[in-house]
């Protein structure tokens, strides 16, 4: 079987391609055990200079995995999720990430905390977690009315409405629109590369000033989301809306108060 998430290093840039295409790449635990660990051992691996995220031409992912969600909901800071997100967020080296196609939910959520990101202009950006009863995770409850404003933001968050990627780089989301995937993954790699050409403690030392200010707030934040999406995973607004998902039908929150 094809790995689900491969691993390459190849001249200085260490490349994490999601691929699991006949479920849009949407991610497993192993899945993020695995970058996870790639992600810390890129931080420590002198050799290596930029990190690069990607899926395919057709498909960034489709967020977590809604079985995974159902039969093994993350419990905890240690769960794979969280590792992951945390690994991402500590990284001291660039990273970067190539779009196209979906990126729904955490495919959308962790582009936050990526240095650059290169979108296809038809990529579908989606945060639908209100939809599936949950909250929004990792910090995008305090980076995106910020970077929006709290009318945009709501109708992101709240309303769960998607978004393409060209609106992605106007609103400051990706740094630019690509006119098809082919193009943002070429582009995304390019970048990445260019970083193996460029003083390494200059570009980490630069990456920590520009992501210091307002730190502590956002862990805080990332802290206060983590415990209740943990919560609302267990919710039974949720357990409808996810077991929708898995029936291919439209969620009933007509019970719920
Ligand atoms: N978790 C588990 N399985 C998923 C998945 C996810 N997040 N996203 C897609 N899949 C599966 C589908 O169930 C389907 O499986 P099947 O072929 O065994 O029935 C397969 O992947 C293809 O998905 P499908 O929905 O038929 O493809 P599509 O091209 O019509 O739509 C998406 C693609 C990405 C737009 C759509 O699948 C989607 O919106 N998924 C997002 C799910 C979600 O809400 N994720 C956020 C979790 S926080």
């Amino acid at each position: 079987m094809m790995d689900s998430v491969q691993v390459r290093v190849d001249a200085g840039v260490m490349t994490l391609r999601m691929n699991r295409a006949d479920k849009k790449n949407a991610l497993t635990r192993a899945m993020y055990s695995r970058m996870a660990e790639a992600l810390r051992e890129a931080d420590t691996e002198r050799s290596v200079r930029a990190v690069l995220i990607t899926g395919s031409e057709q498909c960034f992912t489709s967020g977590n995995d809604v079985a995974d969600f159902l039969q093994a909901p993350p419990s905890g800071m240690d769960s794979p999720v969280f590792q992951f997100m945390q690994a991402l967020f500590e990284l001291q080296k660039p990273i970067i990430a190539g779009v196209a196609g979906p990126a729904v939910g955490i495919g959308t959520t962790l582009l936050l905390h990526c240095d650059l990101v290169y979108v296809s202009q038809n990529a579908v950006l989606k945060m639908p977690f209100v939809n599936l009863g949950l909250c929004p995770e990792f910090g995008s409850s305090l980076i995106l009315p910020r970077l929006l404003g709290p009318a945009r933001a709501s109708e992101l968050l709240l309303l769960g409405e998607s978004f393409s990627g060209e609106q992605a780089a106007q609103w400051g989301i990706a740094t630019a629109a690509l006119e098809n995937g082919a193009a943002a993954l070429t582009k995304a790699a390019s970048a990445a590369q260019r970083f193996t050409q460029l003083a390494p403690s200059a570009v980490a030392d630069s990456k920590r000033l520009m992501r210091t200010p307002g730190r502590e707030e956002l862990r805080q934040a990332i802290e206060a989301e983590g415990d209740l999406f943990i919560r609302r995973l267990r919710s039974p607004e949720a357990l409808e809306a996810l077991s929708a998902f898995m029936q291919r039908r439209q969620p009933d929150f007509s019970r719920f108060n």
